[in-house]
C-alpha cells in the first residue's frame, strides 16, 4: 500500500497511518482465522474482561469486540462491577483457562485501585494470554520463544515495516518503560537491530537523548508533551500517547504525546493521533488471538 504525503502547513511529512495498515491486516488475519474455523470446526474465541467503569476501557474494549467482528473471531465479554474481590476475578480467569472455546483472554487494563493487575495478570494461563503480558510470555519473548507478542509495540514494528522504515543500524529511543509499552518496545528495536535507549520520568536530559535519535517512540503518558526542538531533522516519531483534551470551547478531542502539528518540516514521518498506533494495537491482538488458537488444535 502506498504512503499518503499529508501535508501540514505547507510542508511534508510522512504520516504513518495504523489505521490503513490495520484494514489491510485484518483481512488477513480475518482469512487466517477462517481457515482455522475450517480445520477446528468452530472460530477462534477471545474472551475480554472488564473490570469497572473507566469510560475509556469501555472505548477501547467495544472496539476491541469490533474488531473481533471483523476477523472472524468469537468474542465474550465478562464485565464486572467496580467492587469486584481479588478472589471472584480469579474465579472469573480461571474458568475462562479452563474453557475450550476460549483460546485467548484479555483483561482490560487498569483496574479498581483495589486490585493489583500485575498480580491478576499472572492468573492468566500463558497459552490464552493474548496480550503478552504474563511473567511466562515475557520470558519467552526476551528468550527468542514467544507464544504472543505485546500488542503495541508490535503494532509498532508492523507500522515501520510497512512503509519500509529501517530499523537495523538505527539510534532509537523509547520514552517509557512499561511492561505492556515500553520494555517490550525496546526489546522488539534491538532484535531487529537498532541501538535502543530507553528513557523514562528520572532521565535526566530527555532532549539529548531525543535529538540523537533517528527513530523515537514516545510512551510517556503526558499529552502533548513533545514538539518542535525535540527531535532530529528527518527523525521518525511514533506517538503511543492517546488522552482526551477538553478544547476552550467545552468540545474535547483525542491528542497524543507529541505536538505532531509542531513537526512540519524538521520530521521526515510520524503517527497521528488518533488513526496511528491505536488501531494497531487492536489488530495484533487478533493476530495473537488466532496463533493461540492454532496453539490449541
Ligand atoms: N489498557 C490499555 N491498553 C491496553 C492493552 O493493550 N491491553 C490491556 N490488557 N489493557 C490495556
Amino acid at each position: 500500500m502506498d504512503y499518503i504525503p499529508v501535508t501540514i502547513k505547507g510542508c511534508s511529512v510522512q504520516i504513518l497511518e495504523g489505521k490503513a495498515v490495520s484494514v489491510a491486516r485484518r483481512a488477513k488475519i480475518a482469512a487466517l482465522s477462517a481457515e482455522f474455523k475450517v480445520k477446528a470446526g468452530r472460530p477462534p474465541g477471545l474472551a475480554v474482561i472488564l473490570v469497572g467503569d473507566d469510560p475509556a476501557s469501555h472505548v477501547y474494549v467495544a472496539n476491541k469486540i469490533k474488531a473481533c467482528h471483523e476477523t472472524g473471531i468469537r468474542s465474550t465479554e465478562q464485565k464486572l462491577p467496580t467492587g469486584t474481590t481479588a478472589q471472584h476475578l480469579r474465579e472469573v480467569i480461571e474458568e475462562l483457562n479452563a474453557d475450550p472455546l476460549v483460546d485467548g483472554i484479555l483483561l482490560q487494563l487498569p483496574l479498581p485501585k483495589h486490585l493489583k493487575g500485575d498480580e491478576a495478570i499472572t492468573w492468566i494461563s500463558p497459552g490464552k494470554d493474548a496480550d503478552c503480558l504474563t511473567p511466562q510470555n515475557l520470558g519467552r519473548l526476551w528468550s527468542g520463544r514467544a507464544l504472543t507478542t505485546p500488542c503495541t509495540p508490535w503494532g509498532v514494528m508492523v507500522i515501520l515495516e510497512h512503509y519500509n522504515i529501517d530499523v537495523a543500524g538505527k539510534n532509537a529511543v523509547v520514552i517509557g518503560r512499561s511492561n505492556i509499552v515500553g520494555k517490550p518496545m525496546a526489546h522488539l528495536l534491538s532484535q531487529a537491530n537498532a541501538t535502543v535507549t530507553v528513557c523514562h520520568s528520572k532521565t535526566k536530559d530527555l532532549r539529548e537523548h531525543t535529538l540523537r535519535a533517528d527513530i523515537v517512540v514516545v510512551a510517556a503518558g503526558q499529552p502533548e508533551f513533545l514538539g518542535k526542538g525535540d527531535f532530529k531533522k528527518d527523525g521518525v516519531v511514533v506517538d503511543v500517547g492517546i488522552h482526551r483534551k477538553t478544547l476552550p470551547n467545552g468540545k474535547s478531542k483525542l491528542c497524543g504525546d507529541v505536538r505532531l502539528k509542531e513537526l512540519e518540516g524538521i520530521i521526515r514521518a510520524g503517527t497521528p493521533v488518533p488513526g496511528g498506533v491505536g488501531p494497531m494495537t487492536i489488530t495484533m491482538l487478533m493476530e495473537n488471538t488466532v496463533k493461540l488458537a492454532n496453539g490449541h488444535l
